[in-house]
This record gives structure tokens, sequence and C-alpha cells, in this order.
């Protein structure tokens, strides 16, 4: 009845999400543990009106307004979506046709997998650097007619320098480069300017980490008005709801409480990688809201259900070359403290083996899942078998 493709492809499998009553500290989907601003809720309130029995206004024009004001770059560069996932899924849609070539980073958001899999498009798949630096040259190599960098990236929270991705951009002569920012305000710098000097660049950010809106689905993207005019050919006709439009535009107009509540995360951020260090992981620098708790060589999966016993979510990304790693999403100091708490039990006696000089069991088997996993999705379209599925972010 369908696509063969669709029918052969994994679905993307979004991380677990409480069932209402559940209590369970919350740090696997890099959620805000800080609520939105007030203003959110009371112009939610307010467009909850009479309004709400006409559609939207199509191009989401108080949202547009407020970010054109508050980032500087004119309205007809500026396109809303539901969540940045919904402009992922449009620029996918309309750049990619059968056999095109997308070119990212592995490991990365592993939703641009699912998307490049719908429109069975060609994956390059390009291997992070040393330090899991983005990959940029080697991306650049690939001359793809959609490049995206995830920046900072997930799940290790590297960034690219925006001389670095101006680079990129230039080299990619023409071809689209995107720049998923989803966790920039976390970052200590952003490629936004970039869109006013390369027609060929993309800047996707989402209201679901700093705003604390993840719940709304709220996105915004930003580009040139001619790539924006070719976006808005695919985008659903009403896309935001009423309730979605006013609160990213109140959010925006409350910047201070955004700021406000990315500092507090910030530090909590660099007392649990002293933390994690401290009780022997490695954790390479993160710029992002969660970070990456690495044993080298280490399948991380029963420290991850241990963690999930205890009432602990975190993610762990078992066909990835982090399959020794978990992703932690930076939650209030309780939540870590109740974090590190369980944690400790549960990573002393993997550290004690490894002490003595073992490396404990099962370890090589999932990476070479992952190297098998790799060479598939590098493998032609034609003799690609259906991968399996990938818990997605
Ligand atoms: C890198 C990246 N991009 C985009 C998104 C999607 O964000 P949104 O909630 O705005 O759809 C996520 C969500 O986790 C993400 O990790």
């Amino acid at each position: 009845m369908f696509r063969k493709s669709i029918e052969q492809m994994a679905p993307y499998t979004p991380g677990e999400q409480p069932r209402p009553g559940q209590r369970l500290i919350k740090l696997n989907t890099n959620e805000n543990p800080y609520p939105p601003s007030p203003r959110v809720k009371a112009a939610i309130v307010k467009a909850a009106g009479p309004l709400l029995r006409l559609y939207p206004p199509p191009r989401a024009d108080e949202l547009v307004n407020a970010a054109a004001r508050l980032y500087g770059i004119p309205r007809e560069m500026i396109l809303a979506g539901n969540g940045s996932d919904e402009l992922l899924a449009m620029l996918f849609r309309a750049v990619l046709a059968r056999g095109d070539k997308v070119a990212y980073a592995l490991p990365t958001y592993s939703l641009y997998d699912t998307l490049a899999a719908i429109q069975e498009a060609r994956v390059a798949a390009v291997p992070l650097g040393p330090g899991f630096a983005q990959p940029l040259a080697a991306l650049l190599a690939e001359r793809a007619a959609l490049t995206i960098v995830c920046n900072p990236n997930s799940p290790c929270g590297s960034l690219a320098m925006p001389s670095e991705l101006e680079d990129l951009a230039r080299g990619l002569d023409g071809r689209l480069l995107a720049i998923d920012e989803a966790y920039v305000d976390f970052a200590e710098c952003h490629a936004l300017p970039l869109v006013k000097r390369y027609p060929n660049v993309i800047v996707l950010r989402s209201f679901s980490k700093s705003f604390s809106l993840a719940g709304m689905r709220v996105g915004l993207c930003f580009a040139q008005p001619p790539v924006i005019e070719q976006l808005l050919k695919v985008k659903d006709s009403y896309n935001l709801s009423r309730l979605a439009i006013s609160a990213g535009a109140a959010a925006l107009a409350d910047i201070g409480w955004m700021r406000h509540n990315v500092d507090r995360i910030k530090r909590i951020r660099a007392m649990s990688e002293k933390r994690l260090r401290q009780m022997g992981f490695e954790v390479p620098p993160s710029q992002a809201n969660f970070m990456l708790a690495r044993i080298p060589g280490h399948d991380m999966a029963a420290v991850a259900a241990g963690l999930r016993r205890r009432g602990i979510l975190v993610r762990h990304f078992p066909q990835s070359v982090f399959y020794d790693s978990l992703r932690i999403s930076i939650g209030t100091p309780a939540q870590m403290d109740a974090l590190f708490k369980a944690l400790e039990p549960l990573i002393r006696p993997v550290l004690a083996t490894r002490a003595n000089g073992a490396t404990g069991k099962d370890e090589r088997p999932s990476r070479a899942r992952t190297i098998r996993r790799a060479a598939a999705i590098l493998r032609p379209q034609s003799q690609q078998v259906p991968p399996r599925p990938v818990p997605g972010q």
C-alpha cells in the first residue's frame, strides 16, 4: 500500500516521554528544566479567545515581526515552523529528489537520516574529526546538494566557529548549507550573520531548548528571500497555531528571561562536567545544554538502564560510535545531584574493572554494529538494507 522505501525505512523514535503522573527526572531530550517566561502564558491565554474560530496567519506575522526586530533580519528572510523539525522536513522535501546527495556528520541529529530516507536521498555520512570536531573539510569535499551542520552538534556538543562555516559556505559554491542552531543559545558564538552574506546559507533555530517551549512547537528559519520563497511552496498553509504564534512572539519579547535561564544552565553545565570528570568519565567540552559522559570502550547500556530503574532518564545510543557514552541533558542543581548519586554506584564497578586492567565484556560487538551501520548509510541507495530503528533525540 505504501512506497517501498517507506515500508522499508526505520521509523524515527523520539526519546522517552513520561506518562502523566509518572515521576521521572528527565535528562534525555534536552528540554529546559526551567519554565518559559510568564509573558508566554499570558499571551497564550489572550490568544485562546474568539479568534480561534479563524485560521491563523499563514506566515505567522506576529512571530516573524518579533524575530525580525530582535535579530535585525528583514522579515522576508524569516520563516516560522512548527518546531525546527518541521523546517528541516520542508528543507529536505524542497531540495532533495530521489538519489540526490545530502551530507552531514556522523553521528549527529538522527532525524536527518529519517528525512533522507523519506526522500530516497543518498546520504554522505562523514565521521567526526579528532576530538569530535565538525568534519567541515570532508563535508565540503562531498559537494552535496544539501550540507547540514548541526552546530553545536548533538550528541557531543562540539561547535564549529562562524569563520569556518563561512569558508564552507563559500566553498560550496551555490549549493545549500543548512546550519542547525537548535542549541546555539548555549554556545559562545553563532552564525546568523552569514545568511545576509551568502545566498546559499540557511540557519535554523528552535524554541524548544533555550526558550523552554518544547511543548509549544516553534522554530525559525533564516535565509535570503529566494530560498524562503521555495520553502514556502512546500509549507502547510497554516503550519503554526494561533497559540504557538503568540507564545513564540511573547518569548522573544522577554529575551532577558531566556538569557537568565541559559546563564544558569551554563553554570550548572560547568559544575556537572567537572563532577563527571572527577567520577572518572571523559567529558568533551560542551557548547549545548547537554553533556556526553564517556568511558571509552565500555558499553553504557547497563548504566543507562540502571539509571532508568532509579527514575532517571538519560540518552544512550546503542548503535552509534557513542555506545560507550551517556548523553545527559542539563537539569536543575537538585536533578543533577540526584543523577550523580544514582550514577556513582553504577559506575564504580566499571571503573574498578578498568583499574584492574580488564576491559569488561561485550564492548566490540556494539562497535562493529556501528561500523556496519555507517557503511550501510554510505552504500548507494539501491544496495541499502533497511536500517534498524535508531532512537531519536
Ligand atoms: C539538533 C536538533 N535540531 C532540531 C531539533 C528539533 O527541535 P524542535 O523541537 O524545534 O523541532 C532537535 C531536537 O532535539 C535537535 O536536537
